[in-house]
């Protein structure tokens, strides 16, 4: 079967246009990898998962299972729960109570939820069909999207960066910049127009959000705004497939990472699979069909000196239906020098020393695209203490 799947990777490398499983079945079995020293070169997990008759999975994607870890299952309705609605015109006390919540969630979760957020569930189902029409685009189409350097304002591809990965992830992307130039690729007809919609929709819940944020932290509600010159803010979207996988046990969506931003904005098809570190304990996030799944950045674990800290979240795969996320970093402006509010680090208890050292958020988004995802490696090159 491994040889089988060998030969499913090759002709998915020189992008032939035959039936994989075809391919498979005529195809006499290669002894060996004729280039060793040579990493295969995989361009879609989609039309591996595809080939009909799949039911293992190549070594190239298998990760041990331990891995996979235990996850524990919090109580319904532990997960922090924000009204929007509540954020935006609530009375003086309802809003002040939602700050609180606000706060709480950031920092005891660094997730939540957010419902009564005001975009119409058609907008949400249509910019996830328009990233479905994207993966279904033959190959060829996709590579046109391809980039070539992280910081390229369009990127699709495999994995999460395969010229630095010893094993691949059971994913497929498509990132596009969308602020402060909106960018989109050119197909499938229609994608650009929903998501000039949807980006800009998102991007003011998330300047609620982080108006909120700044309030919990004591600072006036345009702080973040005003500090990480949120005018020009980078804003990226970030489409992910995950594929049914005939071995999810052996497949990881994505390894346990920390986004780079202030805040991530997530939603989903009907299939779940995140899951967000707790208390060192991995936790099932589940299916919210109408709400947003928000977890924070590095940039705001930065900004706010630590009291709160980026969560570690991870995407698993399985072999139920495929599933397609929308992951939407809000981050500073590329040239902001990010390092802890000033405000933050002198209190009526005395001074606090900053835990972590300045540095331009294009340095830092480079650093983190450029390498593997790996837990929250990236922000260790800007500690300074253990915080
Ligand atoms: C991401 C991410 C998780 C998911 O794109 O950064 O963490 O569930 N995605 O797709
Ligand atoms: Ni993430």
């Amino acid at each position: 079967m491994c040889e089988h799947i060998y030969i499913h990777i090759q002709i998915i490398q020189l992008s032939l246009p035959i039936s994989f499983s075809m391919a498979a079945e005529t195809a006499s079995p290669l002894p060996s990898n004729p280039f060793p020293s040579q990493p295969t070169k995989i361009t879609s997990i989609k039309t591996l998962a595809e080939s009909t008759g799949l039911t293992s999975i190549p070594a190239t994607h298998t990760f041990p299972p331990d891995l996979h870890g235990q996850v524990t299952s919090v109580p319904e309705g532990s997960i922090p729960v924000i009204d929007y609605s509540l954020l935006i015109s609530g009375t003086p006390g309802q809003r002040s109570k939602i700050v609180h919540e606000l706060g709480r969630a950031c920092q005891d979760w660094g997730f939540f939820m957010v419902i009564n957020h005001g975009v119409p569930q058609k907008l949400l189902s249509s910019i996830l069909d328009g990233c479905k029409g994207f993966f279904d685009l033959a190959e060829e189409e996709k590579q046109e999207f391809k980039g070539n350097h992280v910081l390229d304002p369009i990127r699709s591809g495999t994995s999460f960066n395969v010229s630095v990965e010893k094993a691949f992830y059971w994913r497929d992307f498509l990132k596009v910049f969308v602020h402060p130039v909106f960018y989109s690729p050119t197909k499938p007809a229609g994608l650009s127009e929903i998501s000039l919609q949807y980006s800009q929709r998102v991007r003011e819940i998330a300047r609620g959000l982080l108006t909120g944020i700044s309030e919990s932290l004591g600072l006036e509600g345009s702080y973040i705004e005003k500090a990480m010159d949120l005018e020009r803010g980078k804003q990226i979207f970030i489409a992910n497939l995950y594929p049914t996988c005939p071995r999810p046990e052996l497949a990881m969506g994505m390894p346990p990472h920390s986004d780079h931003g202030l805040l991530t904005l997530l939603i989903q098809n009907g299939i779940g699979g995140l899951q967000i570190q707790h208390k060192g304990k991995w936790v099932n996030v589940g299916t919210h069909s109408n709400s947003f799944l928000v977890n924070t950045g590095d940039h705001l674990e930065i900004l706010s000196n630590g009291r709160y800290k980026s969560v570690l979240h991870r995407a698993m795969v399985n072999s139920k239906g495929t599933r397609i996320s929308i992951a939407m970093a809000h981050g500073p402006s590329l040239d902001s020098v990010v390092s802890p509010a000033p405000e933050l680090l002198v209190s009526s208890e005395g001074d606090e020393p900053a835990a972590y050292i300045g540095m331009k958020y294009k340095d830092y988004l480079e650093l983190q695209q450029s390498n593997k995802l790996d837990g929250k490696s990236c922000l260790d090159r800007v500690r300074i203490s253990a915080v």
